[in-house]
């Protein structure tokens, strides 16, 4: 397996299934539609579809039931980017190699464009568990997993806004990261899994799997928000300093921030070399400690 080579085909794959989602008929809201457009087409890594679809090839083949996750996960993040970015939480300027959905268009567009994001997520599944009455329950059980990762999601980014300029206890920290970013990684895992129908037993090995992952990529995060290129990034470099942000590389340093991440993704290769064809995933699992964007 060429890992670059199948990590492309499958966010091609991603960006691909998006693209059907995209509404540009001629309406009053035109100009909300393009600005949802604007952000979901902006070039995201496509992560978290990327583990809905690899955790259920561990199972099976036919991937294209995993589809509308796929894009309800992508919509879902791409909504919690927006709205971080705004005024109110980041106010960064920069996401994805553009300005921001409330610099390019304004903040209550914004602020609109991540509640249609999230709400057509939900409306996706829901009309794919009512119209297609296959693996009804998997289907359900994987919207629970979706919304638990959101609330997730935003607790951890309260606790982000809480947090800023003030000390934090590494505890906290560490419970920041697995919910503001964790949540929705570990969620796509379970997604991935529960649709294939897999055991309980191998759906918690690959929540410690996902769990690991998760934090690993929120502590890359940190770490590229330090020294990362803002041009490959394409976001800004050194805003969480400067906003007196609480991070890994602020709380520890960057030196032991890296330890502790190689460490972390170590333990998630090692949970998921117990699966067989888990080449992708172990490969997944280095990209995120090892990739400069
Ligand atoms: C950025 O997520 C925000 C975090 C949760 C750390 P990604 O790094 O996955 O952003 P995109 O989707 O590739 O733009
Ligand atoms: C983003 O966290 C987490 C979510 C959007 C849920 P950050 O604020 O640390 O991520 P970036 O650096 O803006 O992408
Ligand atoms: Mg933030
Ligand atoms: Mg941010």
């Amino acid at each position: 397996m060429d890992f670059k080579e199948e990590l492309n085909k499958k966010l091609e794959l991603i960006n691909t299934e998006l693209q059907k989602y995209i509404r540009n008929d001629d309406c009053p809201e035109k100009i909300l539609n393009s600005s949802v457009e604007y952000s979901l087409m902006a070039g995201g890594k496509r992560l978290r579809p990327i583990l809905i679809i690899s955790t259920y090839e561990l199972f099976g083949k036919d991937v294209e039931k995993t589809f509308v996750f796929a894009v309800a996960m992508e919509m879902i993040h791409t909504f919690s980017l927006i709205h971080d970015d705004l005024p109110g939480i980041d106010n960064d300027d920069y996401r994805r190699g553009k300005l921001t959905n409330h610099k390019k268009f304004n903040e209550a567009t914004a602020i609109l464009a991540g509640d249609s994001l999230l709400n057509y997520a939900y409306n996706l599944v829901l009309n794919d568990i009512i119209n297609n009455k296959e693996n009804q329950n998997r289907k359900l059980q994987a919207l629970q997993e979706l919304s638990y990762g959101i609330d997730r999601m935003i607790a951890g980014e309260y606790i982000d806004t809480e947090y800023e300029g003030k000390e934090i206890l590494g505890q906290y920290l560490e419970y920041m990261h697995k919910n503001k970013t964790g949540a929705l990684i570990r969620a796509s895992v379970r997604i991935g899994a529960i649709l294939a129908g897999a055991t309980q037993e191998d759906i918690n090995k690959l929540t410690l799997y996902a769990e690991k992952i998760g934090l690993g990529f929120q502590i890359k995060d940190d770490i590229l928000s330090e020294i990362g290129d803002t041009e490959k990034l394409g976001k800004p470099v050194g805003n969480d300093r400067e906003k007196g942000k609480c991070t890994y590389v602020t709380k520890y340093g960057l030196e032991k921030s890296s330890q502790m991440l190689d460490e972390i993704i170590n333990d998630a290769i090692e949970i998921i070399s117990s699966f067989d064809k888990s080449d992708f995933l172990k490969e997944l699992a280095l990209y995120i400690a090892n990739r400069n964007k």
